[in-house]
C-alpha cells in the first residue's frame, strides 16, 4: 500500500523530528513539505534586527506557521478511496463514450458504475469534454469521497499538463477546503516506469507550487487545510520517493525564489539578501559556505563598476559568494552561477518615469539573484549523487551575487561618469538605468577567477528583451553551442521556456567611448543584445558561459507575483553536471 519511508525536508524554523513519530501511527508520507521560510526569522533574531536597524516602514514579515503538506504513493482502487476530494486527470480521449453512452475509459466507466451513471450524466451537462483548463467538481453520493473532480488534461500529456493537474487540485483544495485529496490518472496503466515517475513528480510540483500562497506581508491571512494528499495508480517504492524527494526540494527553492523576489525592498535590502544567503550556508553547512564581501573589500578587489550603482544608496552593498562542495575528492567540474541582484532599480539620475516604466515593481530587479540562490538552497538539500557515493565524481558550484540598490543622492554616480571594473577596464557611464550590466561585469570577473569552467549568468536586465520575447520567455545569449544545448535540454525537462538570441558583434559599434574602453548603454535597438555584447567583454575566453535575461519571466502580473523562475532549470542543468 503506502510507501514506508519518511522523506522530510529541513526548514529553519520546523523541525523534522515530528514526522519521525508520526511514522509509527500511520501509513509513512513519501513526502513532507513543511514551506520553507526565508524572511521568517525567528523571534529572537528578529528582535534583534529590529534593535539593531529599524526597517523603513516598520514592516516585518509575519512569522506564519508553516503548512506541512504529506504525499502518499498507493495503489488501491479508486472508487475505495476515503476522504475530501477524488481528483481525477482525463484527457479528451478518455472522454470518448460507447453507442450506450458508457465510458470506454475502464477506471471512468467503475467510477461511474459506482455512482450509477451520474459522473457520465454531470460531466455532459457541464459540458467537461478533458480540454487543458477545463475542471469540475461534483459533489456526489455513492462514493467513500466527499467529492469527484474531473481535471482535463487536453491531448498532450507532457509535464506542464500534469503539472497543471497538480495546481487545478490545489486550487480545488482550496475552494473546498479539503483537507485530504487523491489523484490519479484515467489512464496512467500504459504509462513507462520511467513516466509515472515523472507524471507523479510533476504532480506534486504542481499542487505544492498551486497551494502555496505568499502571506508574509498581510496582517490576516487563511490557514490552509490540505495534510495529506495521495497519488494514486503512479506507483510505489524507493525510485518514486527519490523522485518526490527531488521534486521537494527543487520547489522549495522556487518557494525561496519566489519569496526574494516578492518582499518589498524596504525590507529587503543588500544586507538582508546576504542574511539570507548565510542563512542558507548554515543550513547546509555540510556542504555550502558563505563569504560575504563588504564596501571595504569589494574596494580592495578594485570593483569600481560594482560600486559605482551602489553610491546613492544608504543600504550598503554586499557581495555575495556562496560555495558548494562535497565533503572531499578531487574536483570534477566547477561551475559558476551569477545572478544580478538589484533589490531596487529607481533608475539613478536617469530616474525611471512615466507610464510603464514600472519602478514600482523594481524590486524584482533581484530575480536573477533570487534564481540563484533558490537554486544553491536545492542543492544543498540534494546533495548532488556521486558527491558522497562515489569518490572522484565531485564537482564545486559557485553562486555569486553582487547586490546593492540603484539610487539617488548626492554620493551618487552621474550620468558621463567614467567607472573601472576590477579587470581594469573602464566604462563611461552614459545612462544610469543600465546598472545591472555595471554590477554584472564585476560579478563576472570575480567569478571567473574562481576557476570556473562554466558560468551561467541570470539578470532582469533589459526592458527590450521583454519587448523582444513577451512577459513569459527569456532571453538566452552565448557563444557556446555544447552550453546551450545542456541548458535548452534542462529546460525542455522542467518547462520553463528559452529562446536563443543572436551575439551579434558589430553591433559593438554602438557601445563605443570617446574617452573610455567603452560607454553602458547603446541605442534604443537590439537592446538585450548589446547588453549581452557589454556583459562578454567581462568574461573570460576560456570559460563557457551563458547570459539569460528574464527581465520577462521573473514576474507574473495576472497573479500580481513572482514565479520563481530559473530555480528549477538551473538545478536539473547542475545536477546534468554532476553525474
Ligand atoms: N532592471 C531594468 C530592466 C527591466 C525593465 C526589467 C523593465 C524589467 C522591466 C534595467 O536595469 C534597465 O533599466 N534597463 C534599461 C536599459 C537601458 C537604459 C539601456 C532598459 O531596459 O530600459
Ligand atoms: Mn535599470
Ligand atoms: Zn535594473
Amino acid at each position: 500500500m503506502a510507501t514506508a519511508i519518511v522523506v522530510s525536508f529541513a526548514s529553519s524554523l520546523v523541525s523534522s523530528s515530528t514526522s519521525l513519530i508520526l511514522t509509527k501511527l500511520r501509513p509513512s508520507p513519501i513526502l513532507r513539505i513543511p514551506f520553507p521560510s526565508p524572511l521568517r526569522s525567528s523571534r529572537r533574531l528578529r528582535m534583534a534586527h529590529t534593535l539593531a536597524y529599524a526597517t523603513l516602514g516598520l514592516t516585518q514579515p509575519a512569522n506564519i506557521n508553516l503548512p506541512k503538506i504529506e504525499f502518499f504513493a498507493k495503489e488501491i482502487d479508486l472508487v475505495e478511496w476515503k476522504g475530501d476530494i477524488l481528483a481525477v486527470g482525463v484527457t479528451e480521449k478518455d472522454m470518448a463514450k460507447d453507442e450506450n453512452s458508457k465510458f470506454e475509459n475502464s477506471i471512468l466507466r467503475k467510477l461511474d458504475t459506482q455512482l450509477g451513471g451520474l459522473l457520465a450524466q454531470a460531466s455532459s451537462e457541464e459540458d467537461f469534454t478533458g480540454k487543458s483548463g477545463q475542471s469540475t467538481v461534483l459533489r456526489l453520493p455513492g462514493l467513500g469521497s466527499k467529492r469527484v473532480s474531473l481535471i482535463g488534461l487536453g491531448q498532450c500529456t507532457a509535464t506542464s499538463a500534469y503539472r497543471g493537474l497538480g495546481e487545478a487540485v490545489a486550487a480545488a483544495a482550496k475552494a473546498s477546503q479539503a483537507s485530504n485529496v487523491a489523484i490519479a490518472l484515467a489512464s496512467s496503466d500504459g504509462l513507462s516506469n520511467g513516466s509515472k515517475l515523472s507524471t507523479a513528480s510533476a504532480i506534486a510540483t504542481g499542487t505544492v507550487l498551486g497551494v502555496y500562497e505568499d502571506n508574509r506581508f498581510k496582517s490576516e491571512s487563511k490557514k490552509l487545510a490540505l495534510k495529506s494528499v495521495d497519488i494514486l495508480g503512479l506507483g510505489t517504492g524507493p525510485e518514486l520517493e527519490n523522485k518526490l524527494k527531488y521534486a521537494g526540494d527543487v520547489c522549495s527553492g522556487v518557494i525561496l525564489g519566489k519569496e526574494l523576489v516578492n518582499a518589498p525592498p524596504n525590507v529587503l535590502t543588500p544586507g538582508v539578501l546576504a542574511e539570507e544567503a548565510s542563512k542558507i550556508a548554515s543550513m547546509y553547512s555540510d556542504v555550502i559556505s558563505a563569504t560575504i564581501l563588504d564596501e571595504e573589500k569589494c574596494k580592495e578587489l578594485k570593483m569600481g563598476s560594482y560600486l559605482g550603482v551602489a553610491a546613492a544608496s544608504a543600504n550598503p552593498p554586499h557581495f555575495i559568494h556562496l560555495c558548494y562542495k562535497p565533503p572531499s575528492g578531487p574536483i570534477k567540474a566547477k561551475l559558476g552561477l551569477v545572478g544580478k541582484g538589484l533589490t531596487f532599480d529607481s533608475g539613478g539620475y536617469n530616474i525611471k518615469t512615466g507610464p510603464g516604466c514600472l519602478i514600482e515593481l523594481m524590486k524584482f530587479d533581484m530575480g536573477g539573484s533570487a534564481a540563484v540562490l533558490g537554486a544553491a538552497k536545492a542543492i544543498g538539500q540534494i546533495k548532488p549523487p556521486g558527491v558522497e557515493a562515489i569518490k572522484g565524481l565531485v564537482f564545486q558550484v559557485h553562486f555569486i551575487v553582487a547586490a546593492c540598490e540603484n539610487m539617488i543622492s548626492g554620493t551618487g554616480m552621474r550620468p558621463g561618469d567614467i567607472v573601472t571594473a576590477s579587470n581594469g577596464k573602464t566604462i563611461e557611464v552614459n545612462n544610469t538605468d543600465a546598472e545591472g550590466r555595471l554590477t554584472l561585469a564585476d560579478a563576472l570577473i570575480y567569478a571567473c577567477n574562481q576557476g570556473v569552467e562554466k558560468i551561467v549568468d541570470l539578470a532582469t536586465l533589459t526592458g527590450a528583451c521583454i519587448v523582444a520575447l513577451g512577459p513569459s520567455i527569456a532571453g538566452v545569449f552565448t557563444p557556446s553551442d555544447d552550453l546551450a544545448k545542456e541548458v535548452f535540454a534542462a529546460s525542455e525537462i522542467t518547462g520553463e521556456k528559452f529562446w536563443r538570441m543572436p551575439l551579434e558583434e558589430s553591433y559593438w559599434e554602438s557601445m563605443k567611448s570617446g574617452v573610455a574602453d567603452m560607454v553602458n548603454t547603446g541605442g534604443r535597438q537590439g537592446g538585450a543584445i548589446t547588453a549581452a555584447l557589454f556583459l562578454k567583454q567581462f568574461v573570460s575566453e576560456k570559460v563557457q558561459w551563458m547570459h539569460i535575461d528574464m527581465a520577462g519571466p521573473v514576474w507574473n502580473d495576472k497573479k500580481r507575483a513572482a514565479t520563481g523562475f530559473g530555480v528549477s532549470t538551473l538545478v536539473e542543468w547542475v545536477l546534468k553536471n554532476s553525474s
